[in-house]
């Protein structure tokens, strides 16, 4: 896929890179996490599981979360692969030195938990080992755009799992919750980050837009792959947590419209990524849709409609009889296709 960026944005991107360089903030290391306290006792937790949740959910979730930041040399190689392979310092610097040392102690609290749940220590190692070995294979836009956008969309799902996972464990061990609540802390920034790497790369070559729209239509959690036994639950355990996965798309659908600040722009994006998805809009190809929007110069309606759809203040002004028309057939589409792009499913 073609990737261009000019030289003033790479200059940007360079500085925003170095800025994360030189405060990178502090990282959940080891000793840190036990400074948090000792006494886990998670295994109290069974007393105070919401309703629907068994022990055995509970323990899945705790292996769910281990697997998936356990495997950071995974994405990590990836990442470095796509950075080097088009010569971009900036996110190849901000992978080794930031991302991915910060991710490596990550796992801990969940392992910690894990053990206090009655598993051996061994066990545990062995298992995140043989998730490293398995094939990995990114799905998504192996180009820094791809990357950035693939970062944000899995920081802010990590961020959200991490936030009901401790909000599971605190009635019976607030230690492994604050544990988890630190983990937690550090996704919150790569969101921030990634998003912002993101932005700036749109800004300076707005047409980048098309490969966001793609990966977000091939988006998936990268522990489809490496713990590929246990990730089809993932959805379902999120929700049994009380994973209010509406609001997790509103992020995304807040953080589109941050790359474009346009309605319009924003608008094409959705369509983009409907087209991308291969989903068809009252019947209509999302790319002939486009054309013929962007013909009646209306496509930020789109975007005032799935930005209005998730409660962000867009003012939809009344239009001629055609344009109506067209609005009200694709309204209900709209808002349809937008809630169930669920990310995490
Ligand atoms: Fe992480
Ligand atoms: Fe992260």
């Amino acid at each position: 896929m073609d990737y261009f960026v000019p030289e003033a944005g790479i200059k940007a991107l360079e500085d925003y890179s170095l800025s994360i360089l030189k405060d990178p903030g502090e990282f959940v290391h080891p000793d840190l996490t036990r400074e948090i306290g000792e006494g886990l006792d998670v295994s109290a937790v069974g007393r105070s599981l919401p309703e629907g949740m068994g022990i055995e959910d509970f323990r899945d979730a705790l292996m769910l979360g281990y697997r998936t930041e356990a495997a950071t040399e995974t994405y990590d190689h990836q990442f470095q692969m796509v950075a080097d392979l088009f010569g971009v310092g900036w996110l190849g610097r901000f992978n080794a030195e930031v991302w991915s040392p910060d991710e490596k102690t990550h796992n801990l609290p969940y392992f910690d938990s894990l053990v206090d749940l009655g598993y051996y220590p061994s066990d545990l190692i062995r298992i995140a080992r043989e998730d490293l070995a398995r094939e990995f294979e990114h799905r998504g836009v192996l180009t820094p755009i791809g990357v950035t956008w693939f970062g944000t969309i899995q920081e802010r799902v990590t961020d959200g799992y991490h936030g009901v996972v401790a909000k599971t464990v605190r009635a019976s061990s607030p230690v492994a919750a604050d544990r988890i609540v630190r983990v937690r802390k550090r996704e919150t920034l790569h969101t921030v980050w990634y998003n912002r790497f993101t932005a700036i790369q749109v800004q300076y070559n707005p047409e980048l837009l098309e490969q966001v729209a793609i990966a977000t239509a091939k988006f998936e959690m990268p522990e489809h792959q490496v713990a590929p036994d246990l990730a089809h639950r993932g959805g379902e355990l999120g929700q049994m947590m009380g994973a209010d996965y509406r609001a997790w798309v509103r992020d995304l659908v807040r953080y589109m419209h941050e790359l474009t600040n346009d309605v319009n722009k924003t608008g094409r994006l959705m369509l983009d990524l409907a087209a991308a998805r291969g989903d068809s809009l009252a019947g209509m190809n999302p790319k002939i849709l486009r054309s013929v929007l962007t013909f009646l110069r209306q496509n930020g309606f789109v975007g005032e409609i799935v930005l209005e759809s998730f409660g962000f203040d867009q003012r939809i002004p009344q239009s001629n009889g055609l344009v109506n028309r067209i609005k009200s057939l694709l309204r209900h589409q709209i808002v349809r296709h937008v809630n169930v792009a669920g990310v995490y499913s």
